[in-house]
């Protein structure tokens, strides 16, 4: 064992009140979580917006369920969201982003060298089911099929197997739980933009409880900007989310004026509007030299990534929704 491994034999596993953690008021409802944070947990992000979607996380947290399946467009905030539940209740998360040549190993543990003997060390999913927390598997899509299904068992609650440990057989912690995000449904990947994702097994995704997460309200949005870019006016602020939102809309075939099947292949992400603002605040000085500081960050945070004909589209939303009227 290593000294973090140790660490987290000492974790303690109390009742918190759900509401008293999550809105700051109790509610007289019990949910377990941990004592103190431990090396794993993740830091409290004071500026994050709790989504809609966190509700559902809360309830399913609360006790061991099925594992969940949380999808969505990229930069919505999943594994974000999941990590800052996490905080909350001082889980531990183990994680790991999944790609096309991950093995079992990589997520159960393997032998290594250590001073010229041999040790065994825990992947991510072995500490989590040893010592209770979230194993949070990023990308879950990119995943080998094969290697996905591989993982059924636990899925269905079965104790780990380590044979290369001697055999250790690890039944799963009251604490533990099993989360998964990413971009596709597990069954496709409509856009085609997603590239490298793997339709699934059918029985391995029969096994999740399947969370959607979208795109935070337009009002979330600017309670976000407003955190994050508190030096741009607040009606600059409100003007990019909805810029964002008619971009998303392009996105996927309903902007204004689109043909039938006519779409922009780039979408407006919450990470993006982030940078977008960010990057805003930044080229403030720009304007002293004619430049328009908002329009200038929106080519570095997005416009540069698309092609020529919607880069220009893009210009075109932007000089329409950004330039005061004469
Ligand atoms: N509600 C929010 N409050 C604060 N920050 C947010 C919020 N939603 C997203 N973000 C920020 O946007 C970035 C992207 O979020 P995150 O990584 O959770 O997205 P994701 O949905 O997991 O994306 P991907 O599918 O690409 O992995 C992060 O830096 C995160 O802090
Ligand atoms: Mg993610």
């Amino acid at each position: 064992m290593t000294d973090s491994d140790s660490d987290l034999g000492r974790l303690q596993v109390i009742d918190l009140d759900a509401g008293e953690v999550f809105s700051g008021q109790a509610s007289g409802r019990l949910i377990k979580g941990f004592a103190a944070p431990c090396i794993h947990t993740p830091a409290i992000d004071p500026d994050y917006l709790f989504h809609d979607a966190m509700r559902e996380l809360v309830v399913w947290i609360m006790t061991p369920s099925d594992p969940l399946y949380v999808f969505g467009p990229t930069g919505a905030g999943k594994s974000s969201l999941i990590r800052q539940v996490a905080a909350k209740l001082n889980y531990p998360v183990f994680d790991i982003t999944g790609h096309g040549r991950l093995e079992f190993n990589d997520l159960a543990g393997h032998l290594t060298v250590e001073n010229g003997s041999m040790r065994f060390q825990y992947g991510p999913l072995a500490l989590a089911m040893k010592f209770g927390g979230l194993f949070l598997l990023n990308e879950l899509d990119l995943l080998d099929p094969a290697t996905a299904a591989g993982l059924n068992g636990v899925l269905d609650g079965a104790p780990l197997c380590l044979p290369e440990n001697g055999g250790e057989v690890i039944p799963p912690h009251p604490m533990f739980r099993f989360v998964a995000t990413a971009n596709t449904n597990g069954a496709s990947d409509e856009s085609g933009l997603y590239q490298g994702t793997l339709r699934q097994n059918l029985a391995f995704m029969d096994r999740f409880w399947l969370c959607e997460v979208g795109y935070p309200e337009p009002d979330a949005e600017a309670k976000l900007l407003e955190r994050l870019a508190p030096s741009l006016p607040e009606s600059l602020r409100q003007t990019m989310v909805e810029y964002a939102n008619q971009v998303r809309r392009l996105f996927i075939g309903e902007g204004d004026n689109q043909q039938p099947g006519e779409t922009i292949e780039v979408t407006f992400s919450t990470r993006t509007l982030i940078r977008w603002a960010s990057l805003t605040q930044r080229f403030q000085p720009l304007a002293r030299q004619g430049v328009q500081p908002v329009i200038h960050a929106l080519d570095r945070a997005l416009g540069f990534r698309a092609c020529r004909s919607t880069r220009a589209l893009l210009h075109e939303l932007g000089q329409r929704m950004f330039t005061p009227p004469a």
